[in-house]
C-alpha cells in the first residue's frame, strides 16, 4: 500500500468510527470541492438554512410584514445572544447580544471599557492579534488620548500569563487578547490571563471569533469582563453574519458604549429628546438589528446544542490531530514546519503549516477543490470544523499539498 492509500484508508477508519460523522449530512455540499477546510473562515449552509430563509420571505417578513418587529424581532439581538451563550460561551442569560460585525463591537466595548476606568491611561494588546482588534486599540487609544502596551509573542508560546503579569500595572484599563490565535491556533490560558488582569484593577475584553462553537468556553465562571466573537465561522452564520458581544452582568449600567442610537435607548418608540440607555446588555446595540443577517446560524446552534460543545471538542481535537500526523508523515519531507502547538490541550480547531512555496501551492489547490487558506508570509491554515469536516478531506487534502511539493512534479 502507497503511503497517500495508507492515509487514506486511516481516515476512512476514523469517519467510520467518528459518532458525530451523520453530521455531515446536514450540510450543503459542493460539487467540485474534495476538500473544504477553510470552515474556520466561512462555514458551510446548512439544508435547513435554504428552508428557513425561504420560509422567512413568505412567513414573519411575507405575512408578518412590519408587525414582526413588535412579535419577534425587536428581542432576537437579546435572545439569539442567549442561544449563543448557552450553546458555547458557558454564559447565563441577559449577558450577550448579537448585533454589528466584530470590528464594531469591539470598537464599542474598547471604549466603553477604557472610560469605566478612570485614570488608568494604557490599553495592553499583543502585535500578534488579529489585524482588526490591533487597529481598533490603537484609533481608541488616539481618539481617549491613551497609551498602547504592546505584548511581543515568542514565536511558537503566543501571548504568555507572564507577558501579561509583566505588562499591566495600576495604569492599565484593559486588557485585549484572543483566545485562539487566528493564524497558530494557540489557546491562550484564559482562566489565569483573567485573573491576572483583576488582580491589577484592570479589565479583559476576549476575543472568541476562533473559539466559539469550536472550543468549550466558560465565560462566567472564568470571570471574564467583555467577550466579542464571530458568527460566520463555526457558527455558520454565513457571509457578513453580525457577531456577538457578551459584557458581565456585574458591568451593567456602570459601561457605556459609545454609539448612542435609538435602538439602545431604554424607550426607541419614546421618541425622547435624551438618550437614556436601556438596562442590560441591550444597551450595546445601536441601530437596526440585522434580522436576515441572524437566520442561518440560528441552524447551526441548533445542531451544536445537539452534539454538545464537549463532543465537538473531542471531534476537533482528532481531527487536528489527524492533520498533524498526517503532515509529519507526508508533508515534513518537504521542509514543511508546523506552526501550531502539538499539545492538544492548548490546539483550537485550526493548524498552520508553513513553507515558502505556500503561496503558490494554496492557488493550485484551489483549483484542485482542495480549500484552505494562505496567511502571509508563508501559512497554509487547515480550519477543522467539528460538525461538518471529514477525516478524508484532511486525508485527501494534504495529500494534495504533499503531491504539489514533491520536486517529481516539475
Ligand atoms: C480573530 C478575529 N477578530 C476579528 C475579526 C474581524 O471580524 P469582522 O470582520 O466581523 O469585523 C476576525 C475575522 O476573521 C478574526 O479572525
Amino acid at each position: 500500500m502507497s503511503v497517500l492509500d495508507d492515509v487514506a484508508s486511516r481516515a476512512a477508519e476514523l469517519d467510520a468510527a467518528d459518532p458525530l460523522a451523520s453530521y455531515r449530512d446536514e450540510f450543503v455540499t459542493t460539487d467540485g470541492v474534495v476538500a473544504y477546510l477553510d470552515g474556520n473562515s466561512l462555514g458551510r449552509p446548512l439544508h435547513a438554512t435554504r428552508e428557513r430563509l425561504a420560509g422567512f420571505v413568505d412567513d414573519a417578513w411575507g405575512d408578518r410584514l412590519i408587525r414582526a418587529w413588535d412579535e419577534q424581532w425587536m428581542h432576537a439581538p437579546t435572545e439569539l445572544g442567549d442561544t449563543i451563550a448557552r450553546a458555547c460561551l458557558g454564559a447565563v442569560p441577559g449577558q450577550t447580544v448579537v448585533a454589528d460585525s466584530t470590528t464594531v463591537l469591539l470598537y464599542k466595548l474598547v471604549r466603553a471599557a477604557v472610560d469605566s476606568q478612570a485614570g488608568r491611561t494604557e490599553i495592553v494588546a499583543d502585535t500578534d492579534n488579529f489585524p482588526t482588534d490591533r487597529f481598533v486599540v490603537e484609533g481608541v487609544a488616539a481618539e481617549r488620548g491613551l497609551e498602547v502596551r504592546w505584548i511581543r509573542p515568542e514565536a511558537g508560546t503566543g501571548v504568555t500569563p507572564e507577558q501579561v503579569r509583566a505588562a499591566v500595572s495600576d495604569r492599565t484599563a484593559l486588557v485585549l487578547l484572543s483566545h485562539v490565535d487566528y493564524r497558530s491556533g494557540r489557546i491562550a490560558d484564559l482562566p489565569a490571563i483573567t485573573g491576572i488582569v483583576h488582580a491589577a484593577g484592570a479589565l479583559v475584553l476576549w476575543d472568541l471569533c476562533h473559539s466559539a462553537g469550536a472550543v468549550e468556553l466558560a465565560v462566567d465562571d472564568h470571570e471574564v469582563d467583555l467577550a466579542v466573537g464571530c458568527t460566520y465561522k463555526y457558527l455558520n452564520g454565513g457571509p457578513g453574519a453580525p457577531a456577538f458581544a457578551y459584557l458581565a452582568r456585574r458591568h451593567h449600567g456602570r459601561l457605556q458604549q459609545p454609539v448612542q442610537g435609538w435602538m439602545g435607548a431604554a424607550d426607541p418608540f419614546a421618541m425622547g429628546d435624551r438618550y437614556q440607555p436601556a438596562a442590560g446588555v441591550r444597551q450595546l446595540v445601536s441601530g437596526t438589528p440585522p434580522i436576515v443577517g441572524m437566520l442561518p446560524m440560528r441552524d447551526m446552534l441548533a445542531l451544536i446544542e445537539r452534539a454538545g460543545m464537549a463532543e465537538l471538542r473531542r471531534k476537533s481535537t482528532a481531527l487536528t490531530g489527524f492533520a498533524i500526523e498526517v503532515a509529519d508523515e507526508l508533508l515534513a519531507p518537504y521542509d514543511v514546519r508546523l506552526a501550531s502547538p502539538r499539545d492538544d490541550r492548548v490546539r483550537g480547531s485550526h493548524i498552520t503549516l508553513e513553507h515558502p512555496e505556500f503561496r503558490a501551492v494554496t492557488a493550485e489547490l484551489w483549483r484542485r477543490g482542495v480549500i484552505p487558506d494562505f496567511r502571509p508570509p508563508n501559512g497554509l491554515r487547515i480550519g477543522l470544523s467539528p460538525l461538518s469536516t471529514s477525516f478524508a478531506e484532511v486525508a485527501a487534502g494534504l495529500s494534495a499539498v504533499a503531491e504539489l511539493l514533491s520536486p517529481s512534479r516539475s
